[in-house]
């Protein structure tokens, strides 16, 4: 059984990969932990809030950062991606269930310091509250038994950026923090673009979803409407990738993804802000921003049939 930090920005996505977690039978869900990103921290943390409410979940709920660490590429909400609730503009109202005292880099730090090497962090958003635990507790790295990271874009099966050239949203939202965690010696796996728009769900999936999987489909099935628009509109195909629930799938079945060891950086500012940049450990270059870095696992290829139907198994099997 994995015990499991979900720290996200609640999202369309990210509310996928949130049901495929409940849904996992040998996951433990101990906490979510909110961040701004795909709508603001007020609103990601009602969507969290929403989602546990609707699903039962016993998992609490701490609220995070609301702005990033230092430069960010973005100054709005990408509510033409999540809609302006985050949630694909569903209703999303909670009725009582409410967010802990606590902040999200409060609990993380907690959680992990008093289940030494037992917790597992999927991080899906923003890595700000990542940044942030780090600061109060350097020990982290020793204490967490591994960090699952959806963000980046490697430029491995030809994918580079989604929100410039070279970057994707996660990382160009908050390019200090990521920086600060990639570099930081936590047992880290990155699972870029590289991979999530190599796992492409259609049309025909999400009705297959909403077929079989239950309440947990159908919830699916309508937050997924906007999102499916707005890439028809941007890209002209009326399928998405599969972003935060392939950190998700890594998290089950790793055995699906083919992995290499690379020092993981990410360009703090310029025309290439926010671009995740990897170096072969292997190799000694000619200046020192790559010396004494830790290395990363970044995904480089993937099973994208294996994890879609490990999905919709998952969810068709697992509503608790
Ligand atoms: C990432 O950005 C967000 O919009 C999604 O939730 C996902 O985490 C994809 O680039
Ligand atoms: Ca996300």
């Amino acid at each position: 059984m994995k015990q499991v930090i979900f720290d996200t920005d609640i999202g369309i996505d990210d509310a996928m990969a949130l049901v495929f977690l409940h849904c996992a039978e040998d996951v433990e869900l101990l906490a979510v932990t909110t961040a701004f990103g795909n709508a603001s921290v007020e609103n990601t943390t009602r969507n969290a809030l929403y989602t546990k409410e609707l699903f039962g979940m016993t998992a609490p709920v701490y609220q995070g950062a609301a702005g990033p660490l230092g430069v960010s590429l973005f100054d709005s909400y990408p509510d033409f991606v999540h809609g302006e609730n985050g949630l694909g503009n569903i209703d999303v109202t909670v009725k009582s269930a409410q967010a802990e005292e606590a902040s999200a880099a409060q609990a993380i730090v907690e959680l992990v310091q008093n289940n030494p090497g037992e917790i597992s962090i999927v991080a899906v958003g923003r890595m700000t509250n990542l940044a942030d635990a780090l600061e109060r507790c350097p020990d982290l790295p020793k204490l967490v038994a591994e960090v699952i990271v959806m963000g980046g874009a490697f430029g491995f099966n030809g994918h580079r950026g989604n929100v410039s050239p070279v970057a994707e949203a996660n990382i160009a939202g908050d390019p200090t923090a990521a920086d600060k965690v990639f570099r930081s010696g936590l047992p880290l796996t990155i699972v870029g673009l590289d991979v999530t728009h190599e796992t492409i769900m259609e049309r025909e999936y999400f009705e297959s979803l909403r077929e079989q999987a239950g309440e947990v489909g159908e919830f699916v099935y309508a937050i997924s409407r906007y999102y499916l628009e707005f890439h028809e509109s941007h890209n002209g195909t009326y399928a998405s990738p599969v972003h935060d629930p392939s950190a998700v799938a890594y998290l089950l079945r790793p055995d699906l993804y083919t992995t290499r060891d690379a020092i993981v950086r990410v360009a703090l500012d310029g025309v290439g802000i926010g671009q995740t940049i990897w170096a072969d450990p292997a190799v000694n270059y000619q200046t020192g921003e790559w010396n004494d870095i830790p290395p990363c696992r970044i995904c480089i290829g993937v099973d994208d049939q294996a994890v879609l139907n490990l999905y919709r198994e998952t969810l068709a099997t697992g509503i608790r």
